[in-house]
């Protein structure tokens, strides 16, 4: 099923899985009323009964349970012409059908990791496509927008699925230091998935099961490049009290039936120590790494936030804090004068046996082949 770009659509439907639900993120640049029905069922982008047009992003939140099973859905539109107390007017209903393919429960699973791309979107979409449509996963791992002084930002996040998933296959995401920054850093929460109003949740997709950590800011709280602004080492500890509670349950998480790959995924690598002043958090970041290497066994971390494609190996010179698995650093944005932008990004390829990395670039180029 081939798909046009409608219109008024800035870019196609984002299916992030959060939770054991899918959030579906739709740009718009029109005041439009939208839902989603999924095998005859709809759902609709409302808060509290109200169907939303006062946004240029929308979200419906689906089963995954039932989308999986239907393996398409239809976002159906309407833009308003006079949203007016009484007797509102809009056009006509529109719908745009788009097929779905979940992660499979078994056998080989590809992902492809974007992190660091601080607003490119042509770049990180052309290293992206490595797999083509053999794609199963995107992990967008922090900092894809520059900041969030405005909230056009926040369409790199969509921009950038939208042209590798074509809103046909899951993404995650993760939020980073960069998108904190800014008067809109406040109202990402409506622009990002988000579970239970927290940035770090635990997800399920095929035989996968992830743990999204946010780490929040880079330096500590009292810097004055925040101005006062920020409060991340109680942010910080409540996601301590989040992380002993997804050990607690770990039946239902990571031991459930079915898991074959453990993943955590952070923007931050907290398991490497910085020079000053961004060397926080030891403590803390050390309780996390005991935690996740004594309890949730990961398979494999990814990370972005240094600018670098490499992977750090336990106990190798990375490993500050005692990794449970490798690591990944899975991109490396490159910014020129001239306006040759660059973008270097990282594919996987889980196997029962192993994991193959791929570092390449959106020249088309293959930077290096890792097995793990
Ligand atoms: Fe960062």
């Amino acid at each position: 099923m081939e798909n046009k770009l409608p219109e008024c659509m800035v870019a196609f439907p984002t299916v992030f899985a959060v939770g054991e639900n899918y959030n579906i993120f739709i740009p718009f640049s029109a005041e439009v009323l939208v839902k989603i029905r999924v095998a005859g069922k709809m759902y609709y982008d409302d808060c509290c009964g109200i169907l939303r047009s006062n946004t240029n992003m929308h979200k419906v939140e689906v089963p995954m349970s039932a989308l999986n099973e239907a393996r398409s859905y239809t976002v159906i539109y309407r833009e308003m012409i006079d949203r007016k107390p009484y007797f509102p007017t809009s056009k006509d209903e529109k719908e745009i059908t788009f097929e779905f393919n979940p992660v499979p429960d078994s056998g080989k699973i590809n992902i492809y990791h974007v992190s660091d791309a601080h607003n490119l979107v042509e770049e990180p979409v052309n290293a992206g496509r490595f797999f083509g449509s053999d794609l199963h996963l995107l992990v967008l791992n922090g900092d894809i927008p520059n900041h969030s002084g405005d909230v056009k930002n926040f369409n790199a996040i969509c921009e950038i699925a939208s042209g590798i998933t074509e809103g046909r296959i899951p993404a995650v995401f993760a939020r980073g230091n960069h998108d904190t920054r800014g008067i809109h850093a406040e109202d990402m929460p409506a622009y990002i998935p988000i579970h239970n109003g927290k940035t770090y949740y635990t997800f399920r997709v095929g035989c996968i099961w992830g743990i999204i950590l946010d780490c929040g800011e880079d330096k500590p709280d009292t810097n004055a490049e925040y101005g006062g602004t920020i409060c991340f080492h109680e942010f910080r500890l409540r996601e301590t009290d989040f992380i002993n509670q997804v050990i607690e349950n770990a039946e239902k998480e990571y031991l459930a039936e079915g898991v074959k790959h453990r993943l955590v995924v952070c923007h931050m690598p907290f398991t490497y120590i910085q020079s000053p002043p961004f060397d926080i958090e030891q403590e803390l970041y050390g309780e996390w790494s005991r935690l996740i290497r004594e309890e949730i066994k990961p398979s494999l971390m990814l990370y972005g936030h240094m600018h670098i494609c490499r992977v750090s190996a336990v106990g190798g010179e990375m490993d500050h804090q005692g990794q449970a698995c490798p690591a990944i650093f899975g991109s490396r944005p490159i910014f020129s004068k001239d306006g040759k932008n660059g973008f270097e990004g990282c594919a996987l390829t889980l196997d029962d046996e192993k994991t193959t990395v791929w570092f390449n670039n959106d020249k088309g180029e293959i930077l290096n082949k890792i097995e793990l």
